[in-house]
């Protein structure tokens, strides 16, 4: 019977062989996961035999990551804002930068009492919003109905006064609705789609990633539509692509209903998200 040890060093070898960037701490993660322990447990019984049964499972799962399927659909689970979610192939997993947008919409829309996290996968944003401001009434959108199934499963064990709907944008909302609007749209252009990683390009839903030929297909879209769902002074916060500042600068600059944008830098210096600002609240501020 092989040892965990030689299993451990065998699993690396395979992974760094099938391009596996970082093969080390994955052939970890995934032999505990086979063994049910932590990834310190796997060092400490280096020198333990290395069960059948767990060796069939460590099989299963080598082979998956070995095709470049992403380790977090491997374990089922993803962590963001310190909330373990589920995620599988019918959601995009969510990124650490994406806790950047929930940071700024709390900081910009502090009085915000409704709020729509539209397109929201997971439903990562709109959980973490919930347990920051337990009082607000909070929306959870997607196109996907497969998607909306993963985040309705994760409001359940999160955040469950969160209400998942299937829409298209802001379509079946009505005018002035909400105070808050944020979004992690798909705004990956087609030229980057083919250059992204495999685990990205071949196993993450092509909807939550491609923005058309320019990225900014359903950023146009929510500039142009999402005005008409906002209250007075309302905000709409959302994440972008690298490089796509200047082009919402523009967007935002020829359409008259909005004032701003403000940008925020991720922690690579990538302006990473924008916020902008319903006009007509300039009003009624003193
Ligand atoms: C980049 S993913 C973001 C997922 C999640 N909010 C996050 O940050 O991890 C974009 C999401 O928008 C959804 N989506 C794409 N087009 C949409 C549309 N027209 N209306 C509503 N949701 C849409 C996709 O199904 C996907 O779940």
């Amino acid at each position: 019977m092989t040892g965990v040890g030689a299993a451990l060093a065998a699993a690396i070898e395979r992974l760094g062989t099938a391009g596996v960037p970082e093969p080390r701490p994955d052939a970890e993660v995934l032999l505990a996961r086979a063994l049910g322990t932590s990834r310190a447990g796997v060092i400490t019984r280096a020198r333990e035999p290395l069960s059948p049964e767990a060796a069939a499972r460590l099989e299963r799962l080598l082979a998956r990551r070995a095709a470049r399927e992403p380790v977090h659909y491997l374990l089922g689970e993803r962590e963001f804002w310190s909330l373990p979610l589920a995620v599988d192939r019918r959601v995009l997993i969510p990124r650490p930068e994406t806790e950047l947008l929930v940071e700024t919409a709390l900081g910009v829309a502090p009085a915000a009492r409704r709020v729509l996290d539209l397109g929201t996968g997971s439903g990562a944003i709109a959980a973490a919003l919930a347990r920051a401001w337990p009082a607000a009434r909070i929306w959870a959108s997607d196109l996907c109905p497969d998607a909306l199934a993963v985040a309705r499963a994760n409001f359940a064990r999160h955040a469950p006064a969160v209400r998942g709907v299937a829409a298209d944008l802001v379509a079946p909302f009505r005018s002035g609705t909400f105070d808050l609007i944020v979004s992690n749209p798909p705004y990956v252009s087609d030229v980057e789609l083919s250059r992204l990683a495999p685990e990205v390009r071949d196993h993450e839903p092509r909807a939550a990633l491609g923005g058309g030929p320019d990225g900014l297909a359903v950023i146009r879209r929510l500039l142009a539509e999402v005005p008409r769902a906002l209250a007075a002074g309302g905000w709409l916060v959302m994440e972008i692509g690298a490089g796509q500042a200047a082009a919402v600068h523009e967007l935002v600059a020829a359409d008259g209903r909005w004032l701003g944008p403000r940008l925020w830098r991720d922690h690579a210096a990538v302006e990473r998200v924008v916020a902008v600002e319903r006009r007509g609240g300039e009003w009624t501020r003193s």
